[in-house]
C-alpha cells in the first residue's frame, strides 16, 4: 500500500517537473491536443517508403480534426519521374499509413485532394497535396500499425524459397480490391533475364548525365551523411560498397570500358542471388487518381508481405526506361496499354536488411 502511494507520488513529481502546474490540472489546450493527435500518426507514417527515400511530405496541423499534407518540390526526382506518377504513389502511401495508424482509435483519414493533375517540381515553395480529415469510423482495424515500422526494402540476396500459394492468393485478392492485377512467377529463366535486364538498364541510365546528377543528390556514401541528412539511398541499404557507390555516381567515366561494365553488371546480378519469386502489377495508371489509388494499394500489399516476413525489392528502372519496359512486356506477353505495366519486384526471404534513415516528426511538421 505504502509502495503504491510512493509510486503515485513519484509519478506526480515527474509530471510536475515536465509540465507547468496549470497543465496537470487543466490538460492540454486544443492546439496542444491537435499536435499530440497528429504526431501520434506521423510517428508511424514517417516510416512510409518513397522512391529514392526522398520523403517529400510535410504536414501543417490545423486542428484535431484537420491537417494539410504538402509536398516539397525540391524533393521530387523530376528527371526519372517526369510525370510525377511515382512521387504521387509515395504520397498516396503516406496517406494510407496515416489512415492505418488512425484506425486503432476507430478513426479514418479522409483526403480532399488539391486540384493539380501533375505535381510541380519547379514550384518555389511547398505545395498543397491534400487536406486530411480525421473522421470517426466503426470499421475494425484490419492491419496492425506496427507493421509500418517493421517494413523494409531488402536488396540483399534471398534464400531461394518459393512464397506459399496462400500468401500469393492474399496479395492477388488485395490488388483486385483496388482494380489492379498482381502477377507472379517462379520461372527461373524469366527471373535470370529480369535481373540481368535490371542491371543493364541501371548501367544504361547512369550514362545519362541529367539522370546521374539527379540521383547523385540522393546518394549517401558515408554513414555520417546518411545519418545527418536522414534521407536518400544509403550504400549500406543498397548492398554495395561505399567506394563502388561513390565511383558509380561521381566518377562514372570509370565505368565506360567494356570489361568494367561487364564486371559491374556481373556484381549487380550477384547481389540478387537466390531470387526465386518475381511479381509485377498491371492496371490503370495514367492519372493522379490512379496514382493515389495504387499508392494506397502498394502500402497495403507491402504490409501484407511484411506480416509474412516476405521482403520485396522494386526493380523500378526497368519500368521507367521505355526500351526495357517494352522488352519485359514482350517477354511476358503483356498486350495491354504500356502505361498499365507500372510495378515490378523481386520478392523473397533474406537476412534482416539495415534500416534506412528517416526525417523526424519535427522535420515533417510545418510551423
Ligand atoms: C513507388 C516506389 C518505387 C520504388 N522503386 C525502387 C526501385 O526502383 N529500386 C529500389 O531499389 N528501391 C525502390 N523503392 C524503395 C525505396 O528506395 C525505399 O522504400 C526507400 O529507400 C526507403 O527504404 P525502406 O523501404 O527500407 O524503408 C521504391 C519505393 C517506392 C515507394
Amino acid at each position: 500500500m505504502r509502495r503504491r502511494a510512493f509510486i503515485r507520488g513519484a509519478g506526480l513529481l515527474a509530471a510536475g517537473m515536465l509540465l507547468p502546474i496549470k497543465k496537470i490540472f487543466c490538460g492540454p489546450t486544443p492546439a496542444e491536443e491537435a499536435i499530440l493527435t497528429w504526431t501520434e500518426l506521423i510517428d508511424y507514417a514517417r516510416w512510409c517508403p518513397s522512391p529514392h527515400n526522398v520523403q517529400p511530405w510535410r504536414m501543417k496541423i490545423i486542428s484535431t480534426a484537420e491537417a494539410h499534407l504538402y509536398y516539397d518540390p525540391k524533393r521530387l526526382p523530376s528527371v526519372v519521374d517526369g510525370t510525377s506518377a511515382f512521387s504521387t504513389v509515395g504520397l498516396g502511401m503516406f496517406i494510407e499509413c496515416l489512415d492505418i495508424a488512425a484506425r486503432k482509435n476507430h478513426i479514418q483519414i479522409v483526403a480532399s485532394h488539391a486540384n493539380e493533375p501533375v505535381l510541380n517540381a519547379h514550384a518555389p515553395d511547398l505545395q498543397l497535396f491534400a487536406k486530411l480529415y480525421r473522421v470517426q469510423t466503426p470499421a475494425e482495424i484490419s492491419v496492425d500499425r506496427e507493421l509500418i515500422k517493421k517494413r523494409k526494402t531488402s536488396r540483399l540476396s534471398y534464400d531461394g524459397k518459393i512464397i506459399s500459394e496462400d500468401i500469393i492468393r492474399s496479395l492477388t485478392a488485395l490488388a483486385e480490391k483496388y482494380g489492379q492485377q498482381f502477377s507472379f512467377s517462379t520461372d527461373e529463366d524469366l527471373i535470370r533475364y529480369t535481373i540481368d535486364l535490371n542491371s543493364k538498364t541501371v548501367l544504361q541510365r547512369a550514362d545519362e548525365e541529367d539522370t546521374r546528377k539527379e540521383m547523385g543528390q540522393w546518394i549517401r556514401t558515408t554513414d555520417e551523411e546518411a545519418k545527418e541528412k536522414k534521407d536518400g539511398l544509403w550504400y549500406k541499404c543498397n548492398n554495395i560498397s561505399a567506394n563502388m557507390f561513390r565511383n558509380f555516381f561521381f566518377h562514372h567515366e570509370r565505368f565506360k570500358s567494356k570489361w568494367k561494365r561487364n564486371f559491374a553488371n556481373h556484381k549487380m546480378n550477384k547481389t540478387m542471388d537466390g531470387t526465386a519469386n518475381l511479381a509485377w502489377i498491371t492496371g490503370p495508371f495514367s492519372n493522379r487518381a490512379d496514382w493515389v489509388n495504387t499508392g494506397a494499394m502498394l502500402q497495403q500489399l507491402w504490409l501484407e508481405m511484411t506480416k509474412h516476413d516476405v521482403y520485396m525489392h522494386p526493380l523500378g528502372t526497368i519500368v521507367t526506361t521505355p526500351s526495357s519496359s517494352e522488352a519485359f512486356r514482350r517477354r511476358i506477353g503483356f498486350n495491354g496499354p504500356a502505361n498499365d505495366f507500372w510495378f515490378l519486384v523481386r520478392m523473397g526471404y533474406s537476412k534482416e536488411p539495415p534500416r534506412s534513415f528517416r526525417l523526424e516528426t519535427k522535420d515533417i511538421l510545418m510551423s
